[in-house]
């Protein structure tokens, strides 16, 4: 059977960010508690006109720069964000990237997880039908209560996939480790805006996930620990991934030094400083960090991934790196993406974090705010209108 995996990927982030030395002087708190105690740098925050299905059209965008979105056969659309209990936020996006009638399109959610699963989705769906193409997307705002400890992990993002047979990025292996407990970590009743979290316990659950999905893993695949070159973790903030690393290689006994160890993730996690918890996007905009930032051509290596969902589901799988993968990444739209953010002042990332919300039907046209090519223009009668730009 031929391979099957991510044969293109893109990410977006909004055009606005606060950098967490803001953030502190206006709480009055030791700025490197977060440039060094957490690792986290920026944090984006979505534009007046940017959500979830804004910020997914514009990942996926250069994805169909030069090939047809008439073949996908499906949109798997993954997030925590979601913007209605019924209708799935990818069929706005179906339409703003002129996709075709005969896509079936599906919103999946379970905290950051989901994407993961979907993912694992379209690589069955595709190992079923290997003509078919598969797009995922995974897209999120991450948002907490004001001078909460979860405020400095607030970040935005989206990343889309599309998931093939003989895959030009990465294939990605069968054989993964699962782990499941129903637990009161992090979660967002439908009735609130931000999330509930009792932080320092998610830290620990994190971190029990990953060692039970990790010996699920051992017993389902053939590969040592050693086998792995790199790995991409769920990234809620940074240094959660360093910790999350040093216990897995600590777990295993890994011959490396502390720099080695290092090594192995470091690349994964430039962009979610710059970013933030971008939520089920985050461990893919990590993958696309490490290959986008590598000091290495990483051709034959083999990636570990440690996908995390609070409430709680793990998953640890592996995929490999393809020769020749350099040549299809989108490293300098990326770069000029983040490059071309504005920094926010203190009032103004209120003003963005208050914006209003209409609920009872009323009418609003929305201030045009956006670098990305699509925004959303309005919400009257309970309908958002979103536009191509
Ligand atoms: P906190 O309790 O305010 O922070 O918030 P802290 O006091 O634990 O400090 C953090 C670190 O900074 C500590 O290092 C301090 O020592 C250090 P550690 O002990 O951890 O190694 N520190 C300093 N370092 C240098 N200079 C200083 C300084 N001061 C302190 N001056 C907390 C931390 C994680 C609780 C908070 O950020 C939070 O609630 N975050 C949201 C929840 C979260 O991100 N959890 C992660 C695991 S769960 C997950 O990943 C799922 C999630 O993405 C949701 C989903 O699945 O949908 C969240």
């Amino acid at each position: 059977m031929s391979s099957v995996g991510i044969d293109q990927i893109s990410f977006y982030t909004s055009n606005y960010y606060l950098d967490l030395r803001t953030l502190a002087r206006a709480q009055n708190t030791d700025p490197e508690k977060y440039y060094v105690g957490i690792g986290q740098e920026k944090m984006g925050m979505p534009a007046h006109d940017e959500d979830i299905v804004t910020m997914a059209a514009s990942a996926a965008a250069p994805l169909f720069k030069s090939e047809d979105s008439k073949h996908i056969s499906t949109l798997l659309f993954a997030t925590e964000t979601g913007i209605d209990q019924s209708k799935a936020a990818g069929v706005y996006v179906h339409r703003l990237l002129g996709l075709h009638e005969n896509c079936r399109v599906v919103e999946l959610k379970q905290a950051c997880y989901s994407a993961t699963a979907a993912v694992q989705m379209a690589c069955a769906l595709v190992a079923r039908q290997p003509e078919q193409t598969v797009l995922v997307i995974a897209s999120d705002i991450a948002k907490y209560d004001l001078d909460s400890p979860g405020e400095a992990t607030q970040g935005c993002g989206a990343v889309a996939m599309l998931i093939r047979a003989n895959p030009r990025i990465i294939t990605i292996d069968p054989q993964v480790g699962n782990y499941t407990e129903d637990v009161m970590d992090f979660w967002r009743p439908n009735y609130r805006k931000t999330a509930i979290v009792d932080g320092k316990y998610s830290t620990k659950i994190y971190l029990k996930s990953l060692k039970r999905a990790w010996e699920h893993f051992r017993d389902a695949s053939s590969l040592a620990f050693t086998d792995l070159s790199f790995f991409c973790y769920h990234l809620p903030f940074s240094r959660m991934a360093q910790k999350a690393h040093r216990h897995l290689s600590k777990v295993n006994k890994s011959p490396l030094e502390v720099e080695g160890i290092e090594a192995q993730i470091e690349g994964s996690l430039l962009y979610n400083k710059l970013i933030g918890n971008s939520y089920t996007a985050s461990l893919f905009i990590g993958l696309t960090s490490l290959l986008e930032n590598s000091k290495n051509n990483l051709s034959g290596q083999r990636i570990g991934f440690f996908s995390y969902g609070s409430g709680c589901v793990a998953e640890f799988f592996s995929g490999t790196v393809v020769d020749g993968y350099e040549k299809w990444l989108f490293k300098e739209l990326h770069m000029a993406m983040l490059d071309s953010r504005s920094e926010l002042a203190y009032e103004q990332y209120l003003e963005l974090y208050h914006a209003p919300d209409p609920r009872n039907g009323e009418s609003m046209e929305i201030t045009a705010d956006t670098k990305g090519k699509f925004r959303l223009a309005n919400i009257s009668d309970h309908k958002r209108e979103y536009i191509a730009l």
